[in-house]
């Protein structure tokens, strides 16, 4: 079965996004598992030979027939590509020989990787921000386009997702997977309305007990909402979401440093000061809906009886 094919049978139309040192390998597992795409970035390993284990790893956990009443879906690496990424070759490598059945490109042009995954018979998606770079990405011959729009977490949009969908639309008529603030059923089905295939949830997994997120990280999604949210440049030079009270807790004043601008460096990893990602927490305007840590699959069930309700009531609403 191609992975067109596997797209088509998804339990629910989701993806569980890549998140920078949150995702790991038995997330993607249970994501997949439970019915909707589970991903990861490449980053999240030093190294092209340690992103060749996760891989492994994450076929080998899949590997097994599902035993559950939906097929289980097929995942996806998230490459960065930007000009500061020196190890895309060799993490190019480790995609040939891995053949993970979607390819999400993120922070440059995803011509680079097109040859190699469309090689396998897999797919290549291209995250994002504008309407220019998504014609630049379908202009490359991408399958399908990560439109991530305001209220995302981590590097996040400006665009509404009212707007973006439709300028995208008139264009390109291939995948497209909506990102930003979903974390409910009823924003998943409205993704749908406005003309996406899938909605894209980031922060909705962070506080899966499968993610990589520390027990403080997830406790602080509970308490916070998404006025509790700045978007800034200061930590990697990039529009970043990212929570007020962990830099408060780092000693750092958010009214001084909102319009700092860091040079720009995707992962913010060699900024010795501040730490994006590890000590600075990032999360998008979804983030209200956090009530606990749980399980991955329990989260997808939650989604899955607000998405069916959702349907429901709007099929009555048609009516
Ligand atoms: C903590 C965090 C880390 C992220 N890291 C990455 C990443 O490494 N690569 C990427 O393409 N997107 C990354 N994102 C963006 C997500 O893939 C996704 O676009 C976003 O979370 C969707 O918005 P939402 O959080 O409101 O659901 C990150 C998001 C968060 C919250």
């Amino acid at each position: 079965m191609t992975p067109a094919d596997r797209l088509r049978q998804l339990r629910l139309p989701a993806f569980a996004a890549p998140m920078f040192l949150v995702s790991s390998p038995e997330l993607v597992i249970a994501s997949s598992r439970a019915g909707i795409v589970g991903s990861f970035p490449a980053p999240n390993l030093r190294t092209s030979a340690e992103l060749g284990e996760w891989m492994r790893q994450i076929r080998a956990g899949l590997a097994e027939p599902a035993t559950t009443p939906w097929p289980t879906a097929p995942w996806a690496l998230n490459l960065v590509t930007h000009s500061t990424s020196l190890r895309l070759p060799t993490d190019l490598e480790q995609v040939a020989e891995h053949q993970p059945p979607i390819v999400i490109t993120a922070l440059g042009s995803p011509k680079p990787v097109i040859p190699t995954v469309h090689g396998y018979g897999g797919l290549v998606f291209a995250d994002v921000i504008s309407e220019d770079l998504a014609r630049k990405a379908a202009d490359a011959g991408v399958d399908g386009l990560v439109l991530v729009c305001s209220g995302a977490g981590g590097h996040t949009g400006e665009l509404s997702p009212l707007v973006f969908v439709e300028r995208v639309r008139r264009f390109f008529d291939g995948y497209i997977a909506l990102a930003g603030a979903i974390n409910t059923g009823e924003a998943m089905l409205a993704a749908q309305v406005l003309g996406a295939d899938f909605a894209y949830l980031g922060t909705a997994f962070i506080p899966a007990l499968e993610s990589h997120a520390s027990a403080d990280y997830r406790q602080m999604l509970i308490d916070c909402t998404a006025r509790d949210l700045m978007v800034t440049r200061a930590f990697t030079g990039a529009r970043a979401s990212m929570l007020v009270p962990s830099m408060q807790r780092m000693g750092l004043d958010p009214a001084e440093i909102e319009f700092k601008v860091a040079k720009f460096n995707f992962t913010g990893r060699q900024n010795e000061k501040v730490k994006p990602w590890t000590g600075i927490w990032g999360a998008g305007q979804g983030v209200g809906r956090v009530e606990q840590a749980e399980p991955a699959a329990d989260i997808i069930d939650r989604l899955a009886r607000e998405y069916d309700a959702a349907r429901r009531r709007t099929a009555e609403l048609c009516a």
